[in-house]
C-alpha cells in the first residue's frame, strides 16, 4: 500500500511565487489565503510552507497573518510535522525568518528552504523530502500527530 501523501498548507501573496512552487509538488496542497482553508483543521500530519515578509513592524514581523490564523488552532499546531520556507537572501539576517521562527517555537524541523519561486532542482528535492516524510510517517503510524 502506498503511504498517505502528507498535505502541504501554504500561504502565497498576490505575486504567487510560493503558490506556483506548491502546485508543482504533485500532492494535496491547500492555500491559506483562502478563508475556507485558513479556518479549517488538518485531518492528520501536515507540513507548512510559508514565505517571509518583513514588514518593519517588530510585533507583526515576517509571519503572514493567514499562517498565524491557521496556527491558532491547537489541533493544527499539534499535527504540524515540519516547516518549509521561501525567502530571498537579499533580506540578510531576516532570510527565512518566518519559517525559522515557527520551527523554533513549535519544536518542528525546517524540512526545506528555497529562494523566491524555487528552481526545478528545488522542486525535485522538495518532492523527494516529502516522499521520505510520507514513508516515515506511514512506518510509525502517523505519530506524533495522529
Ligand atoms: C515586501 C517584501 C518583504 C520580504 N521580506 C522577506 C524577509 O524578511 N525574509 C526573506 O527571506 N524573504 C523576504 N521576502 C521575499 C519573499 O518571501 C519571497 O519572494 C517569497 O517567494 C514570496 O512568496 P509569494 O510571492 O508567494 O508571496 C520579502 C518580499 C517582499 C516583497
Amino acid at each position: 500500500m502506498s503511504a498517505r501523501q502528507t498535505p502541504v498548507y501554504f500561504y502565497s501573496s498576490k505575486s504567487g511565487l510560493v503558490r506556483s512552487f506548491a502546485e508543482r509538488l504533485g500532492r494535496p496542497v491547500f492555500d491559506l489565503s483562502e478563508r475556507e482553508h485558513r479556518l479549517s483543521e488538518a485531518d492528520g500530519p501536515w507540513v507548512l510552507l510559508t514565505p517571509s515578509y518583513k514588514t518593519g513592524n517588530d510585533r507583526n514581523d515576517t509571519i503572514p497573518e493567514a499562517v498565524r490564523r491557521f496556527l491558532r488552532s491547537p489541533v493544527n499546531r499539534r499535527r504540524m510535522v515540519g516547516v518549509m520556507g521561501s525567502g530571498n537572501r537579499n533580506f540578510g539576517r531576516h532570510y527565512q525568518m518566518a519559517a525559522r521562527q515557527i520551527a523554533a517555537r513549535s519544536g518542528r524541523p525546517v524540512l526545506f528552504e528555497f529562494e523566491i519561486a524555487g528552481t526545478p532542482w528545488d522542486v525535485e528535492e522538495c518532492r523527494r523530502i516529502l516522499a521520505e516524510l510520507d514513508e516515515a510517517l506511514a512506518r510509525d503510524g502517523g505519530t506524533p500527530a495522529a
